[in-house]
């Protein structure tokens, strides 16, 4: 697909891939969420949050390259589609769930055939031992309640110290230490992470002992979906 789309043919064909999601099919997905019932609201969210994230990050990638998202869902369709059409870059999308992966490639393929990434149901770590990226996407993935139950609770404020497992606790948090070495040590400088307000501090961590620095993004933009404020590291 060549580069060079307007932003107003990546908001119409994000549009056309929203139009031929199966939002019940989604919604059962998303916790049980009757999402089918707010189908306007969410599609006005991911139109208005996704473009607008979407702008932010493309003023600052490069042409060319590749990004790794991470747990990518419905919430980074524009994003995925802006980077490909507008930038010409490569955009690799992970995300542990197989019923998701299948919808929104389903969905994909209907509306943007030519687009050429797709959703792959493996984890992070296999697609970042392969690919060389100079973008890291990882919104609310360290927060997934589903993946890391202890640590979401936590992060999100909603655990009282003393109903914390503390052996649950230290395993999650080794798991998702090695999680994030393992993509922040496949990243290439200068790099970028996306992420959000309450994941960053495990990059940060990364930072520190890789010796890099780092320059965070002042201007934070909520996530369509969770609604997280999300933002940009740049890595040197
Ligand atoms: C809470 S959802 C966030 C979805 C989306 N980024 C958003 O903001 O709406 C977290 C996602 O991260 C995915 N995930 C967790 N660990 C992962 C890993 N190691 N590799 C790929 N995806 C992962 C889960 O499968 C889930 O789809």
């Amino acid at each position: 697909m060549s580069a060079g789309a307007s932003w107003s043919r990546v908001a119409a064909l994000t549009a056309a891939v929203l139009d031929a999601c199966d939002w019940p099919a989604l919604g059962a997905i998303y916790c049980n969420d009757p999402v089918e019932a707010r189908w306007p609201e969410r599609r006005a969210l991911v139109q208005e949050h996704g473009l607008a994230l979407a702008r932010r990050l493309l003023a600052a990638l490069p042409r060319g390259g590749t990004s790794l998202w991470v747990g990518a869902g419905l919430a980074e369709v524009p994003v995925l589609l802006a980077e490909t059409m507008r930038q010409g870059r490569q955009v690799l999308a992970t995300n542990l769930r197989v019923a998701e992966c299948e919808l929104l490639n389903r969905a994909l393929e209907q509306a943007v055939p030519e687009m050429p990434c797709r959703y792959q149901p493996v984890d992070a770590r296999t697609l970042a031992a392969a690919a060389a990226f100079d973008h890291l996407g990882c919104v609310s993935v360290f927060t997934d309640p589903e993946t890391w139950p202890v640590l979401s609770e936590v992060a999100y404020g909603r655990l009282a110290p003393v109903q914390i497992d503390v052996a649950k606790f230290v395993a999650e948090r080794e798991q998702a230490r090695e999680l994030a070495a393992v993509l922040f040590g496949r990243l290439s400088r200068p790099g970028w992470i996306t992420t959000t307000a309450e994941e960053v501090s495990w990059f940060l961590e990364q930072a520190e002992l890789a010796g890099a620095a780092i320059e965070a993004d002042e201007e934070l933009v909520p996530t369509a979906l969770v609604g997280d404020p999300v933002g940009l590291l740049q890595v040197r």
